[in-house]
């Protein structure tokens, strides 16, 4: 490839140059044209293993699997031209040894092209973090409500609201920044531990139900797009997709029944030659 022809994305360490600075703006995409649109204006395309449960009707992400977030990455990585893409490692591909944890990402990496992986940071991770980007590959580590877990928290609700859990989660947050990683995810705290947490590491915290405090923010595309009814209280809905989806198909089926569609303009003519 010509050096003219090589796509120039964002990388690692200009997000990491970020903190404290311009907010870092990151969406999650799935798929192929979607990554078109939100390129446009994101820093960080996140291919979020929510895609269980937004994509697949999954009702937790534990069910995801390798195979699905190098799908799901290959199609992003085929829409997006200059936001750094981040691919998670979903459930059980990362936690049980470093040597796991570096096939893993270095799959995702290869078949992807993808720039970074993320890994939901427990007190365990530092060691998995350091490890991997030693050998290339940037973390972005991710802390406070940790969806992977919730069967051992007892659900998705927010989790940094105590000063029980708030030790725990700064402590994960410095180690996962200690360790190298290149930006942090911060879900599901109050808004004091979220600040906590942004004055505690020197690299970007990205928010979700967090606080407006943090060095980026991110949603899930489609909750923020109103795709939903429900979705968890710190969703903005940016849209109503779905009563756009709705009105469109009502529409469709209608005309369909009518015979109205397709119309002159939506046929071809037969001709001779
Ligand atoms: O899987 C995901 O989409 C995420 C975001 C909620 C940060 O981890």
């Amino acid at each position: 490839m010509s050096a003219q022809n090589q796509i120039r994305r964002m990388t690692a360490p200009q997000i990491t140059e970020r903190k404290g600075g311009e907010p870092i703006v990151c969406l999650t995409a799935y798929d192929a044209p979607t990554a078109a649109i939100v390129d446009e204006y994101c820093d960080l395309i996140l291919v979020g293993d929510s895609v269980g449960m937004v994509v697949h009707g999954l009702t937790t992400t534990v069910g995801v699997t390798l195979d699905m977030m190098i799908m799901h990455g290959q199609a992003v990585m085929r829409g997006s031209q200059k936001a750094l893409v981040v691919v998670d490692l979903p459930f059980g591909s990362y936690e049980d040894s470093v040597e796991t944890a570096f096939r893993s990402a270095s799959r995702v990496m290869m078949e992807t092209g993808c720039q970074a992986v993320k890994i939901e940071s427990g007190s365990y991770a530092a060691e998995t973090i350091s490890y991997l980007v030693e050998r290339g590959i940037p973390v972005m580590s991710h802390v406070g409500l940790r969806p992977q877990s919730m069967n051992v928290l007892g659900g998705f609700r927010a989790r940094g609201r105590t000063e029980t859990v708030k030790d725990e989660i700064i402590a994960n947050a410095i180690a996962a920044a200690e360790a190298g990683s290149f930006a942090v995810v911060v879900e599901g705290t109050s808004v004091e531990i979220a600040d906590e947490v942004t004055k505690a590491v020197n690299i970007p915290t990205i928010g979700i139900g967090a606080s407006a405090g943090c060095d980026g923010q991110i949603l899930v595309t489609p909750d923020m797009l109103g795709m939903f009814d429900r979705v968890p209280k710190f969703v903005k809905k940016f849209g109503d997709q779905k009563a756009q989806i709705e009105k469109a198909v009502k529409a469709y089926a209608k005309e369909v029944s009518d015979r109205s569609f397709p119309g002159e303009a939506n046929t071809y003519k037969f001709t001779k030659k």
